[in-house]
């Protein structure tokens, strides 16, 4: 399934203003902390969804964060978020980002992060991205992304709160979309997918792109502080690589 028909599906459950969802405690803290501090940075927020990631890029003092996303819904729910907030520093576009390019490589910002976005399509339209994303982050830049991790389909049951059900072998489905689902800490849960990608297409498609510094990589997992606060919900994921998070400079 096509991610727009996905997310316009469901937008209304991506909404929040307060962690919710399990990635929303096992991956975007990492990613904020990775970013550093953002004061006065500029920002692209790729496959921004509902705008949760960029709000906080906001708050801790970003000068301005442009977010792109294909879905019509996440982004009518962004932008009616920043509205409310009175974030006019925060700006959306609906754009596939398979085929659209973003950014001005003639205005550079200091930021690009994208936050379960390649997970959404195949190695060569992530490879297409990778090299815009280059071009128009300036040469002390950082971009950060997340992707699930790609060996969970194998290693973690097809049950709550988190799972992505493999559809074929490791190393001979790349480019293989795999269904998942992931839940929200109130019950509710939300379609995902991953087009599988191995730790080999992540590397070799950085260095096609032009990418040299060695990227910094986390294999992302809850802790034990999860667990004390929510046993029944994060107990199960104890021990599992969940998501993996890339910190570059170009
Ligand atoms: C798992 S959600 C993450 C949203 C947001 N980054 C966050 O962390 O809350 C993935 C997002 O990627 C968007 N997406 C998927 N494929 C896309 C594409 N080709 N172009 C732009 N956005 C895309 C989806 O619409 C969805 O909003």
């Amino acid at each position: 399934m096509e991610a727009k028909q996905i997310y316009d599906g469901h937008a209304d459950l991506w909404v929040r203003q307060d962690p919710i969802l399990l990635s929303d405690y096992s991956a975007r803290p990492r990613v904020l902390e990775l970013c550093g501090d953002v004061q006065g940075l500029t920002a692209l927020d790729l496959g921004c969804g509902e705008g949760y990631v960029g709000r906080q890029l906001a708050r801790k003092g970003a000068a301005s964060v442009e977010g792109h996303d294909v879905s019509e819904g996440m982004i009518a729910g962004a932008k009616k978020t920043a509205d409310t907030l009175g974030l006019d520093h925060l700006t959306y576009a609906v754009s596939d980002l398979r085929k659209a390019d973003f950014g001005d490589p003639e205005n550079p910002v200091d930021l690009v992060i994208a936050v379960f976005l390649f997970n959404y399509m195949d190695a060569a339209s992530m490879l297409r991205i990778l090299k815009r994303v280059r071009a128009v982050l300036k040469p002390e830049g950082r971009f950060i992304f997340t992707v699930p991790h790609p060996m969970l389909p194998w290693i973690k049951p097809a049950e709550k709160p988190f799972y992505m059900r493999p559809v074929g072998g490791y190393l001979s489905s790349t480019d293989v979309p795999f269904p998942g689902r992931i839940w929200r800490r109130d019950g509710a849960s939300v379609e995902v997918q991953a087009v599988h990608k191995t730790f080999t297409t992540y590397f070799s498609s950085l260095a096609a792109a032009g990418f040299t510094h060695m990227p910094h990589v986390e294999e992302l997992h809850i802790t034990a502080d999860h667990v004390a606060l929510d046993p029944e919900f994060f107990g199960p994921l104890t021990d599992l690589p969940l998501h993996v998070a890339f910190s570059l400079q170009p």
